[in-house]
């Protein structure tokens, strides 16, 4: 047989899943694959229930249905305060994992410089592999995650075309600061590079932090191309719903580009969806406590087992140092914790283009049952010590 694309070779199983069925091999609680175990908001099934019988059923609008369009229009325009026109400036997408990829592939040509942040969202290693772009990293510095202005200027320098920024950040739980972010405004302004955004942990954030849309600050709207979801908003990560927001000129090349790639989302989902996207502040609110709710639990949980960890100001994760217990190897360590203590963790190291390999990283939307089981759990940790 003729050898397969080489551009693939080199794709690994997903860390991240291979740790889920580790977990599901020794009857651990799965702390590893970010998705909520609670149900989405009612109001959402119940429509989707009525949808099944009333439709619609085919193809909706590629690039996303009418009346979903207009509806994530003036959401993002509320909490955005940025007006976005939903026929001109908006794509809805098979979740922000297509998002991202039809960014990519709009923006860059094979062996264009992208520049990423480590540690990072394990598919964009695999977007630029597929698009054909080069990653430049530039390290975010635990135990604060800040990252330094001069690295950045060094990828813009060697050319890097665009910027993938994820903020709230999946994996260290950082939310980046307006003065962080005007840094990087300048320097995509000043290198005339494209910001591509990952906003899908727009509406979980802690306090005091507050999420800023990259797209706000004076010059960028032009330049960024924010990645968005309803995966984590809604509580419906299985329905693949996302969508990218853009300038015109840049949204009429993706839309070709998704056209192609999945002609467009499920109509029923979107139908059933948009009656979250018309949600009132107080949805959000409720998810913002719920979720502060869930982060102190466990945190605090952690905290009283003696485990160190950078506290999370957005998203669902947080990074656990596991430098005390003798470990080379973070995979083997999450192996073993799985097996011994019974808890599904991610090695940190799937995570970070440098060599780190103290850290592992567990998620928390869970339900309260679950997070005191894995508490529980880990309150045997220290038999991992060698
Ligand atoms: C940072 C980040 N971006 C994108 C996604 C994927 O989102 P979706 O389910 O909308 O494809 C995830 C999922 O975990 C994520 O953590």
């Amino acid at each position: 047989m003729r050898e397969l694309s080489k551009r693939t070779e080199c794709f690994t199983d997903s860390v991240i899943r291979r740790m889920t069925r580790i977990s599901n091999r020794y009857g651990a609680v799965n702390l590893s694959q970010g998705f909520p175990d609670f149900d989405p908001p009612r109001e959402i099934t119940e429509r989707l229930s009525q949808v099944a019988s009333e439709g619609p059923h085919q193809y909706a609008l590629t690039w996303g249905a009418q009346n979903f369009r207009e509806a994530l229009a003036r959401k993002q325009e509320h909490f955005s305060g940025m007006k976005v026109n939903p026929d001109t400036e908006i794509v809805v997408t098979c979740g922000g994992t297509e998002a991202m990829m039809a960014a990519m592939m709009s923006v860059t040509n094979p062996g264009d410089k992208v520049a990423i942040f480590s540690p990072f969202y394990e598919n964009y290693g695999a977007d630029t592999i597929l698009s054909g772009a080069t990653p430049v990293y530039i390290p975010l510095v635990p135990p604060s995650f800040s990252f330094d202005a001069n690295l950045l200027e060094d990828a813009f320098r060697q050319g890097a075309k665009a910027l993938i920024l994820c903020n709230p950040s999946n994996p260290c739980g950082k939310v980046f600061t307006l003065e962080e972010l005007q840094v990087i405004a300048e320097l995509a302004q000043r290198y005339d590079a494209y910001v591509i955004t990952d906003e899908v942990y727009e509406h979980i954030v802690y306090a005091p932090h507050k999420h800023i849309y990259f797209a706000t600050l004076p010059g960028m709207r032009e330049r960024t191309i924010e990645c968005g979801s309803l995966s984590k908003t809604y509580s419906i990560t299985g329905w693949r719903l996302g969508y990218v927001i853009a300038p015109p000129q840049v949204i009429d090349r993706v839309k070709k580009v998704h056209d192609f790639l999945t002609v467009g989302a499920a109509a029923p989902l979107m139908e059933a969806a948009t009656v979250g996207l018309n949600f009132e502040d107080a949805y959000y609110n409720e998810l913002q406590a719920h979720y502060t709710h869930m982060k102190n639990l466990f945190v605090n949980g952690l905290k009283d087992i003696g485990l160190n960890f950078v506290e999370p100001q957005g998203a669902y994760y947080v990074l656990v140092d596991i430098s005390e217990y003798g470990y080379e190897s973070d995979l083997k360590f999450c192996e073993d914790l799985a097996e011994k203590v019974k808890v599904g963790a991610v090695p940190g190291s799937s995570f970070f283009k440098e060599e780190v390999n103290h850290l592992i990283r567990f998620h928390f939307a869970k339900r309260d049952e679950t997070l005191n089981q894995a508490l529980q759990n880990l309150a045997d940790i220290r038999k991992m010590k060698r």
